[in-house]
């Protein structure tokens, strides 16, 4: 038997009724700050996660699904390195410079829905094909995307987008990881205070140290950790400027009494961050307890060979927030409203009429099938949870008045085909 692939699962009814209530309750909030969608693609050249997420992160060093592609002409000897993407903000910044949407001097404020792909040791919560739901603000200095006040109404969005699904004990951990001044100052700091006892850490660590040292962060080995709390905190090595930048973040968000609390570790996974970096989590996650994760990408598109537009953004892990929501996938799923039963030779046609009919009433209807007899018509109806059954029969045709019967009750009228709709719709709950 073929199987799904490691790490990949699939999502099926009626699940997909909670990722199509919490996905159409996300669009109506972004829809309100004024938010609109783009649609990147899956793949991309390797190099744009090389250059953007980085090459020393494990998403890129560890855990890209990349090959190259055969090559472009006959001729030319090997292809193209493309992955699928592991993240969506490298994608959203490279359509940003290539389709010059910089040039109007406006903010731009995207939204996109979609899969995301690292091959990661699947666990609870943690999988190869995962789905993001996130959004970017970026555009030119002179739109005002460097202010903190981007930052204060990204975070005031989240806020809405997890109350609005229903998740209401979430906790927001802020930091500021400084800009591309201050980090060489930061980074020597980190080589120093790693010289004398790199040799007893990892084989990863003992590499960022030398290639990129905020790395170490990342590391998830046990005996590493005492080091690595040890270390000098970023807090510290701040220039004027980031500070300011902060301090007026938490000014707007205490002015707005959005509660957080100053995580002075959080660094992020991802290379390109600047300034702000946060993360939400949520106790119901356990281990993988981070729902969301985003921050400032000032010099990122500059990276790209873009023109200076800074930005900030945030990606929900849509599995996990599905795993917090709590709630059953059957309390939202619609089961249908009536199921339409052909009861003898030759009603097929006629019930399927009927089903069409009310279907332009906005019923919801299963239509049933001549082969079945009434009691296996009524029991699958019932299973399918339809709160009622219409019979079509030859007697009803003929007089068409048909028999309704509530599958709730057990009680049965006959209604005038006329009069079908809006006796159904008037016991809907
Ligand atoms: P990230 O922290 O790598 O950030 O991912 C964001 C969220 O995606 C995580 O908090 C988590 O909920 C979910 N996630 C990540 N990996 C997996 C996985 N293997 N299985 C299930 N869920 C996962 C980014 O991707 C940045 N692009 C966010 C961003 C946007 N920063 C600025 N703009």
């Amino acid at each position: 038997m073929i199987r799904a692939i490691r790490g990949t699962r699939d999502i099926l009814p009626p699940e997909t009724a909670l990722w199509n209530f919490v996905e159409a309750a996300v669009r109506d909030v972004f829809r309100v700050y004024n938010f609109h969608e783009i649609r990147t693609p899956i793949i991309e050249d390797l190099d744009l996660f090389r250059r953007s997420v980085g090459e020393e992160t494990d998403i890129v060093y560890k855990e890209m699904f990349a090959w190259e592609d055969r090559g472009r002409a006959e001729s030319e000897k090997g292809g193209q390195w493309l992955a699928l993407r592991p993240e969506n903000t490298a994608g959203v910044v490279r359509a940003y410079i290539e389709n010059r949407m910089g040039e109007r001097g406006l903010l731009q404020k995207l939204y996109y829905i979609g899969p995301q792909f690292r091959r990661e040791r699947p666990q609870k919560g943690r999988y190869r094909q995962f789905y993001q739901i996130g959004a970017e603000v970026i555009g030119p200095l002179a739109a005002g995307s460097e202010s903190p006040a981007v930052d204060a109404e990204v975070l005031a969005l989240l806020a809405a987008l997890l109350n609005r699904v229903g998740i209401r004990d979430w906790k927001l951990e802020l930091n500021s990881v400084g800009c591309s001044e201050d980090r060489p100052r930061y980074n020597q700091a980190l080589r120093n205070a790693l010289a004398d006892t790199l040799g007893k850490m990892c084989a990863d660590c003992q590499r960022r140290a030398v290639t990129n040292p905020l790395r170490v962060f990342d590391c998830k080995v046990p005996a590493d950790q005492p080091i690595i709390e040890a270390l000098p905190r970023i807090s510290d090595y701040l220039d004027a400027g980031c500070r300011s930048h902060f301090a007026a973040l938490r000014k707007i968000l205490d002015a707005q009494e959005l509660p957080y609390t100053i995580n002075d570790r959080l660094v992020r996974g991802l290379d390109y961050y600047t300034r702000t970096a946060f993360e939400f989590t949520h106790g119901a996650l356990g281990a993988q307890n981070a729902v969301l994760g985003g921050g400032r990408y000032d010099g990122l598109s500059e990276a790209l060979g873009g023109p200076r537009a800074p930005g900030i953004g945030f990606a929900i892990g849509e599995d996990r927030l599905i795993m917090t929501l709590g709630q059953s996938a059957e309390a939202i799923a619609t089961p249908p409203d009536v199921y339409v039963a052909p009861v003898g030779e030759g009603m097929d046609p006629e019930a399927a009429g009927l089903a069409e009919e009310l279907r332009r009433h906005d019923l919801v209807v299963e239509l049933g099938n001549e082969s079945f007899r009434l009691k296996k018509s009524l029991e699958t109806a019932s299973k399918l949870g339809a709160r009622f059954a219409v019979i079509v029969g030859e007697n009803e045709v003929k007089s068409q008045s048909f028999a309704l019967k509530n599958l709730g009750t057990g009680e049965q009228v006959s209604v005038a085909r006329g009069d079908l709709p809006k006796t159904i719709q008037a016991n809907r709950t």
